[in-house]
């Protein structure tokens, strides 16, 4: 592609418009979202949730060898914990299989896949926990991060798959009795006993908890993103409770063209709104989306490149990454993603402008999540006077350059007062952390 040094950057400068909102605009979702919050705490229609936990805060004091399963959006991973009391804990043994391969190797994750093919991968993961080491009845705490419909610590019912999650007959099911048949097929029925389950924000929060007793909301920004946070007066009934908001399914949101046509083509139009503008599994997609349509601006012909930026999906958010991450002078990094990804020699120009519009959908996404955290912040505490830790967990936060300063620079400039109390931590391995601890608990 050849551009004109000027009309690369209008091109870009429009498209970067698109994904900026000014102040006010934040503000206002802001105080839409804290309304979404009450009217979901009153039982009114809201497309956030408000379900409780069944367990309150850790003291920090719990301990014992315990099992922890998470089932994210791309992996599926099994620990085996020590919990020692005081907020510490010791990794003993892990276990990390993908859900689906590059090469399709084997993807449990498809219309093509089923249930039992699914739950007996999570079973023969946790089974690598057993392999040398003595296991009877070991208590378990498993993380399912999608939407449920939570009856006890241990029934859980999936209302539906989000994050592109296509696999057959699991939707209306119990996800803790299809684990514990797996487990019978499997023969590990004896070792591993499914206590709890739980969402990750509620295992980030429960992690966090039992470290640090002013966790005030639990967050995963990740393949998905969703928050959790301390209700003090539950459903009007005046109890505390640890609530997982679902609040990928924000919609009072103001969305542009790549978003409309990103949910018009996702599997299930018109949900998890707030989702698909944010997390690491869409990223990447409004990154191409954005691009050939930059490209096309200049009627850039298709010969030019190999075709991978027709092909929806095709630009993983890690890619954003690496261009973000570029540094060089002469983004040397992005001239070498051109030529090995695009089989293009993008110019000088162009790797600006490429790294420009990575930036500003990156950018967009941690001033969203900021605006969520705003929200739950002045509606828990409209004085902003407590302590306050927002625990969070999630490759996006972690690995995405810039992501962590941006979200925090956008929180504080949304908050009206000082919050001298408010406190950001990042949780590695949180919700398998969460899990374990909830799983002591209970036991
Ligand atoms: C999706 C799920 C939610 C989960 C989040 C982060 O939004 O619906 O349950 O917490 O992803 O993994």
């Amino acid at each position: 592609m050849s551009y004109m040094y000027d009309e690369i950057y209008l091109a870009v400068d429009n498209i970067e418009k698109e994904f900026t909102y000014n102040h006010e605009q934040l503000l206002s979702m802001r105080k839409l979202f804290q309304h979404e919050i009450e009217k979901s705490n009153r039982n009114e229609l809201s497309s956030l949730k408000n379900d409780r936990f069944y367990l309150p805060p850790p003291s920090g004091s719990e301990k014992g060898l315990v099992a922890s399963l998470d089932l994210g959006g791309t992996d599926v991973r099994a620990f085996l914990i020590e919990l020692n009391g005081n907020g510490s804990f010791r990794w003993i043994k892990r276990a990390n299989n993908s859900l689906r391969t590059k090469d399709k190797d084997h993807d449990y994750v498809s219309e093509q896949s089923s249930t039992e093919k699914l739950f007996d991968f999570q079973a023969q993961t946790l089974a690598t926990l057993t392999e040398d080491y003595p296991i009877v009845g070991l208590p378990m705490g498993y993380v399912f991060s999608y939407p449920v419909q939570q009856d006890g610590l241990d029934k859980a019912v999936l209302i539906r798959w989000v994050k592109e999650i296509n696999t057959p007959g699991v939707e209306g099911e119990d996800v803790v009795g299809l684990l514990k048949q797996a487990l019978i097929r499997n023969s590990l029925a004896e070792q591993i006993i499914p206590r709890v389950i739980m969402n990750d924000t509620i295992g980030t929060f429960m992690a966090s908890a039992y470290i640090y007793a002013d966790t005030r909301i639990g967050s995963v920004i990740g393949t998905g993103y969703n928050s959790a946070y301390a209700e003090a007066n539950w459903k009007g009934t005046g109890e505390r409770q640890i609530v997982n908001l679902e609040c990928g399914n924000f919609d009072k949101i103001v969305v542009n063209r790549y978003d409309e046509c990103l949910d018009a083509q996702s599997s299930y139009p018109g949900q998890q709104k707030l989702e698909k503008m944010v997390s690491g599994y869409y990223l990447g997609e409004l990154f191409r989306l954005a691009l050939v349509d930059l490209m096309t601006i200049d009627k850039v012909h298709t010969k030019d490149h190999n075709g991978v930026l027709f092909e929806p999906y095709s630009i993983d958010t890690r890619e954003l990454s690496i261009i973000i991450a570029d540094q060089s002078q002469d983004l040397t990094e992005i001239k070498q993603w051109g030529l090995v990804r695009l089989e293009m020699n993008l110019e000088f120009n162009e790797r600006r402008a490429i790294k420009r519009l990575a930036e500003t959908i990156a950018r967009r996404s941690a001033c969203l999540i900021a605006m969520t955290y705003a929200a739950i912040l002045n509606y828990i505490d409209p004085k902003g006077k407590g302590k306050h830790v927002i625990a969070i967990n999630g490759s996006l936060y972690k690995k995405m350059p810039g992501y962590k300063e941006w979200l925090r620079e956008s929180l504080f400039g949304l908050l009206d007062k000082k919050w001298d109390g408010l406190k950001i931590e990042f949780l590695q391995e949180g919700p398998a952390i969460g899990a374990a601890v909830a799983a002591c608990m209970v036991e």
